[in-house]
């Protein structure tokens, strides 16, 4: 059902692809759909290029046949389509549930338009109940997280912060970083914690992409409802 509901909103967001646009390519199952109809458009005979904003969406974009450029070779995408872990009020969102934020906060601000695709499950009138992904390098990784759980207790807020885990492993990013996962339940004031968060020297990017989706397209039982 969730996996119909992601499909849905992908064809939707199909409708806003004219020929010869430059294209951010989003990362996970919901933007892999999207990729995945792309490419029947390009074998139809539609003409796009693509940045994708994963090294899992880079060949899954190169096996649909979609040509691939990136953001040092063109200056302007001109439509980014991804998904989204958390839909909140004014199109906020939390992402990095699938570890690429950073590459898709740089791949979203380089885009004229930001849409963002999901299932109804993903809207929320707050953000917070999905961990916020927080990237941070390697280096002084314990410091980096030390500051976290001071400005969070700064802001007088509390979440339980742990490091992302695969395979016995800490997670590594496609740029070779780490991420903490912060459990807040609640962000009253995410523009407060996004600011805090990018003052910290250790910490690269975080999952809050506030002011960059331009359109979300959520697929519900009743159809496509488009937001903006
Ligand atoms: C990856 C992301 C994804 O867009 C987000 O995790 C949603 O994934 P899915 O469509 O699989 O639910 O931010 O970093």
């Amino acid at each position: 059902m969730t996996d119909d509901l992601k499909r849905q909103a992908a064809e939707a967001a199909i409708e806003f692809v004219e020929d010869g646009m430059k294209l951010g390519l989003g990362t996970g199952s919901t933007a892999s759909w999207f990729v995945k109809l792309l490419g029947e458009k390009v074998r139809a005979g539609v003409n796009v290029v693509g940045v994708p904003t994963s090294e899992a969406t880079a060949k899954l974009a190169q096996d649909e046949g979609i040509a691939l450029t990136s953001l040092d070779e063109i200056d302007r995408l001109d439509l980014t389509v991804d998904g989204a872990d958390e839909i909140g009020p004014d199109l906020a969102l939390i992402k990095g549930g699938g570890g690429a934020l950073l590459r898709e906060k740089i791949v979203a601000a380089a885009s004229a338009r930001m849409l963002v695709i999901a299932d109804a499950g993903k809207h929320v009138e707050n953000l917070g109940a999905f961990p916020l992904p927080i990237e941070v390098v390697r280096f002084g990784k314990k410091a980096s997280e030390r500051a976290v759980a001071e400005l969070i207790s700064e802001l007088g807020l509390s979440a339980e912060l742990a490091w992302r885990i695969r395979g016995g492993e800490l997670f590594a990013t496609d740029e070779g970083h780490v991420i903490i996962d912060a459990s807040f339940g609640l962000i009253p004031d995410p523009e407060a914690l996004a600011r805090g968060l990018s003052e910290i020297p250790g910490v690269v990017e975080h999952g809050l992409f506030l002011d960059l989706a331009e359109t979300a397209l959520i697929a519900t039982p009743e159809g496509v409802k488009r937001l903006t």
